[in-house]
């Protein structure tokens, strides 16, 4: 009801009266008006009027009911610690394939080997449970494709020109848009969840404490809606993940990727590895071509560049 009131206003694009909301929605001018108190107090700017309610601006809001069609597998929160934890507690009751986990801001976010991920007010934030039917051994090429569709999404929304730096941070001039997270859980060789987190910078900017890093806002000195980000990016990576064409995956993905060719190190929880990023293997693996000629595969690992 909450997103049918959000439409009808929005479509109003000026006062709608109470009773015209309560005809077109079958509902009594009582529970409208109760109904647009609990909206306000979610934030959205709805003024109350004599002859009607007006939306007065823009909420850039992630409640479920913004997303026509997931509502029932999105789960928004102003604040958790972190959606990954959030997210394994649920996949861990059952909870369904692509049921999405997203906050307003985390506490602890996590950032990939150990790492912290600044997550302050303005960012998209989220981790979603995914149960594809694959074997484990699939399971990095669901992380690339994520990443490939991040990027893909970035682009034809924003006009820039977003890379993939392996193994899935998103870059945007060098600098650090997006990175992403992944934990997975297993049972006899095939995946029982793949919990996906992703952190993009979007109305935040984080660069006075990550030189590394960018964020929209930083690039186009305006603001954008996270929402429309987010639905675009679950859109097409839901309709990618069902057609489980994963074979042409990692080549696509080497199309949008500033590492390989270059002179790279890399860090992994045991080591410091230094050489020329090859190429990637089937399953994502990194080949590093060492001082000494010979080939290095990486499965896991953070790369500077
Ligand atoms: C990285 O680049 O190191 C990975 C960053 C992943 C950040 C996201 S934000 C949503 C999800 N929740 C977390 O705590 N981390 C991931």
């Amino acid at each position: 009801m909450k997103g049918r009131i959000i439409e009808a206003l929005r479509a109003g694009n000026g006062i709608v009266s109470g009773q015209e909301l309560s005809r077109t929605l079958g509902v009594s001018r009582v529970s409208v008006w109760k109904h647009i108190r609990n909206l306000q107090k979610c934030g959205y700017p709805i003024a109350a009027t004599a002859k009607g309610y007006r939306l007065s601006g823009a909420l850039d809001a992630l409640f479920p009911w913004e997303f026509r069609g997931r509502e029932s597998r999105i789960h928004y929160f102003p604040e958790v610690t972190s959606t990954m934890e959030v997210a394994k507690e649920m996949a861990r009751k059952g909870y369904p394939h692509f049921t999405v986990v997203i906050a307003g801001r985390q506490q602890q976010g996590r950032g990939r080997l150990r790492r912290v991920w600044l997550a302050d007010e303005g960012g998209l934030y989220f981790t979603m449970v995914l149960r594809p039917p694959v074997p484990t051994a699939l399971a990095p090429r669901i992380n690339f494709l994520a990443a490939l569709v991040l990027a893909k999404t970035l682009n034809h929304l924003y006009r820039i020109d977003a890379k993939v730096k392996w193994p899935n941070d998103i870059l945007v001039d060098g600098k650090k848009i997006a990175g992403m997270l992944s934990e997975m859980e297993a049972e006899s060789d095939r995946v029982t969840f793949i919990n996906m987190g992703i952190g993009v910078n979007v109305n935040n900017d984080p660069s006075d404490r990550e030189p590394a890093a960018t964020s929209l806002k930083k690039i186009f000195a305006k603001e954008f809606s996270r929402k429309t980000l987010l639905i675009d990016f679950l859109d097409a990576f839901e309709s990618r993940l069902e057609s489980l064409s994963l074979d042409a995956v990692i080549a696509e993905w080497k199309r949008y990727t500033l590492t390989l060719g270059r002179f790279v190190k890399i860090v992994t929880i045991r080591e410091t590895v230094e050489g020329i990023a090859e190429d990637v293997d089937e399953n994502g693996a990194l080949l590093l071509r060492l001082e000494d000629g010979s080939i290095k595969k990486i499965v896991s690992g953070d790369c500077f560049q």
